[in-house]
């Protein structure tokens, strides 16, 4: 536990350096892989040597190496990709932990976050593919284990509220050849998201809007999601959102889904809590059920079922109060 933080930057620095991709068509010599990636020959060697033994490549007989199924994940275009999740921890949320104290001594966030951050990091193409693309890759697998715990076929348009590239919709869209998606968020993301969503063979399907929930969420959609969006704001900017969400909704369906965080914590919820360390870093938090509650109880939504997805997050079902 003391010594991982080694893990995370070999593994970032290898996706940094597209190590993973360049070996994807078969084994190459350390020099050629640095060559090729502009980094130096004696220190591409001896990450590749410190990967090995984290089973993502094999050393073979002088400097060359190879992908293992492992490190196969971490290939930008394979098909269950951690490609942007592990440039994104490699970077983003490396610096965050890094200054991880402030943040406690302070409870406010210890890098740059909030709604101007979002901005200019989504205006940002590349700092932006790497996050984008690490919350798709969770997002497609949460989406589709979510067509299977929730019951879709009453809707017709789903609109996925902060959705970044719309990853989540794809499942619940694959379940149900009916239905429509819509993607809201930060008009930068328009292009990426369509490209995105093209690739999922679902782009037919997907409208993206652009704009902002803190000023308004658009009407038109019969159920809306929202997934990783409440815990990245305190309570009064999550009550705009949601006050946005009700008064598009009608008498319509909002979703939340998150991470709950239990009353009381056991090893059992590293996830949730690892997550909230996060989110102390960016001036988020994950919350209780009784919170969440409470949130939506003061946005004017009344709180529903709420259902466990596949054990890590839950859908929490929620009703304006007064359609
Ligand atoms: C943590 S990400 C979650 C993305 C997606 N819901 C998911 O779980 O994969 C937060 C998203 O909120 C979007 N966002 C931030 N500020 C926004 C705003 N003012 N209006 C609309 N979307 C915003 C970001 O661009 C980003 O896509």
């Amino acid at each position: 536990m003391i010594t991982g933080c080694w893990k995370t930057q070999a593994i970032g620095q290898g996706v940094a350096l597209g190590l993973f991709d360049a070996l994807a068509n078969g084994a190459a010599a350390s020099t050629a892989l640095a060559h090729a990636s502009d980094a130096n020959a004696d220190g591409v060697m001896r990450l590749l040597r410190a990967l090995a033994t984290l089973g993502l490549v094999e050393h073979l007989p002088g400097d060359r190496f190879t992908l293992t199924p492992t490190g196969a994940l971490l290939c930008r275009d394979a098909p269950d990709s951690l490609n942007g999740m592990a440039g994104h921890w490699g970077e983003r949320i490396w610096e965050s932990f890094g200054r991880l104290g402030a943040s406690v001594q302070t409870g406010e966030a210890s890098i740059p976050s909030g709604p101007e951050h979002f901005a200019v990091m989504q205006a940002d193409p590349a700092a932006a593919d790497v996050f984008n693309r690490a919350m798709a890759e969770g997002s497609l697998r949460v989406g589709r284990a979510l067509a299977g715990a929730y019951d879709f076929s009453g809707f017709s348009r789903l609109m996925d509220v902060g959705g970044g590239y719309g990853a989540l919709l794809v499942g619940p869209l694959e379940a149900n050849p009916a239905l429509a998606g819509q993607v809201y968020d930060l008009p930068a993301l328009a292009d990426p998201a369509k490209t995105w969503l093209d690739e999922q063979g679902v782009g037919g399907r997907v409208d993206y809007l652009g704009g902002s929930f803190f000023e308004t969420v658009p009407a038109g959609a019969d159920c809306i999601l929202l997934k990783f969006i409440l815990h990245d704001w305190n309570d009064e900017r999550c009550r705009t959102i949601l006050r946005h969400c009700r008064d598009a909704i009608g008498a319509g369906t909002v979703l939340i889904i998150e991470r709950i965080v239990p009353e009381t914590v056991s090893s059992a919820d590293k996830d949730v809590i690892r997550g909230d360390l996060v989110m102390l870093g960016v001036g988020g938090k994950e919350r209780t059920e009784a919170e969440y509650r409470k949130l939506l109880g003061e946005a004017g939504l009344r709180t529903g079922r709420i259902a466990s997805i596949d054990g890590n997050f839950s859908v929490i079902e929620a009703h304006a109060t007064t359609p």
